[in-house]
């Protein structure tokens, strides 16, 4: 057995992980031209999600919020990703991710969102501080030696860059700030951290995580999937991919040259300021590897994080967060009812591939496939991947 498979796993799912290992690296040194897909049995191979569980998952950096979720001193909310029971909290000093099971005898000591000074555990009615220190523990006088003080809900390693909270589970990745240095200006155009959340939702996918990552990062789709939606306006030959740097990329969607640019921003909300017209006529949609994907617009943000549940199931949580002047509009109700109607069309239609993509895979005849130059994205991903697969 190769010692350098998960060794939590039997011998025969070790074996499957390496063999789909080998198939994952064997693209490692194509360029773009010669370019292929993962392997298909990486898209549908359990044991292959448990070992990009612990070389991926646990290991990076994996967003679960955004600090618009929790504007208030003692906002909260919880979270649930690769088993973590997670409770998201801003306290009086700081935004803090910690565990919300209890050390007791491990209800989660709180559930959905809201407002607290205490998290009060339903079981025995423990009773914890914003910063997870255990305030209140009834009856326990008699437990020998047992010490409150002593006790408090483990913090989970958070990091907070331009507004999106995320975690690194293993607690010893590279410091997230350095990685995305070189993608600060782009993300500071658009006041990330001082946007307000304008709407939300999750949607539970029968597909591989990775499936919504490569749909989102690449426009090639718009041809077909999206051929009455998107490619009138943004058609898919025109898209192109940026080079990204070490934990990110790009691809920009263009609008047609010849249509005028304000057609692409006519919603009514209040613009980001200073953006040029380059950048209001290519867009963007940025991938930050792992898991999250920002979709730039010149008058919000659709800030995405998957949430990877099992090898063909992830939650799809989208949050569409506006300046805060857009609260003021009277119609703001309306405006924010077409936003939401109009992406859930379009998203509709990614959803409707997707699953036909997860269920192609599963065929024993499905082989790696070659890449267009339009899934340049698809490229940089792939090769994200077998980074972390071949260490
Ligand atoms: S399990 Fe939380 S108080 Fe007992
Ligand atoms: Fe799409």
């Amino acid at each position: 057995m190769n010692p350098r498979v998960n060794p939590v796993l039997g011998e025969s799912e070790a074996v499957e992980v390496e063999g789909i290992t080998q198939a994952v690296l064997a693209g490692s040194n194509q360029d773009l031209a010669h370019s292929e897909t993962l392997p298909p049995s990486s898209y549908t191979s359990e044991a292959f999600f448990d070992a990009e569980v612990e070389k991926i998952f646990r290991t990076d950096w994996i967003a679960v919020g955004h600090v618009a979720q929790i504007p208030n001193v003692g906002d909260y909310v919880t979270i649930d990703i690769l088993d973590e029971l997670l409770v998201i909290v801003r306290g009086a000093d700081r935004i803090r991710v910690m565990s919300r099971v209890c050390l007791h005898r491990w209800a989660p000591v709180a559930s959905g969102e809201g407002n607290t000074k205490l998290f009060s555990c339903p079981f025995h009615r423990w009773a914890y501080g914003l910063d997870g220190q255990l305030k209140a523990a009834p009856h326990m006088e008699q437990a020998d030696g047992f010490e409150p003080k002593d006790c408090k809900l483990p913090e989970v390693r958070s990091e907070i860059w331009h507004g999106t909270i995320y975690i690194n589970l293993s607690g010893d990745a590279d410091p997230l700030k350095e990685r995305l240095a070189d993608l600060d200006a782009t993300f500071a155009r658009y006041d990330m951290d001082k946007l307000v959340l304008a709407f939300s939702y999750k949607y539970e996918c029968n597909f591989n995580w990775k499936i919504a990552v490569e749909t989102f990062m690449e426009c090639y789709h718009h041809i077909g999937a999206h051929s009455k939606t998107a490619e009138p306006h943004a058609p898919g030959r025109f898209s192109f991919g940026g080079d990204g740097g070490k934990g990110w990329t790009v691809c920009y969607a263009p609008w047609r040259p010849d249509l005028p640019i304000e057609e692409r921003h006519k919603t009514g909300l209040p613009e980001f300021e200073g953006l040029s017209e380059e950048v209001l006529r290519n867009g963007g949609l940025y991938v930050i590897y792992p898991l999250t994907l920002f979709n730039t617009n010149s008058d919000r943000i659709h800030w995405t994080t998957i949430i990877p549940v099992s090898v063909n199931k992830c939650i799809w949580f989208r949050q569409v967060l506006v300046k805060p002047e857009a609260l003021e509009l009277p119609n703001y109700p309306e405006i924010i009812e077409n936003i939401r109607e109009t992406g859930m069309a379009i998203f509709m239609e990614d959803i409707e591939v997707n699953d036909m993509q997860q269920i192609g895979a599963k065929s024993s005849l499905a082989t790696v496939g070659r890449l267009s130059h339009l899934e340049k994205t698809v490229w940089q991903f792939a090769n994200y991947v077998r980074g972390r697969m071949r260490d």
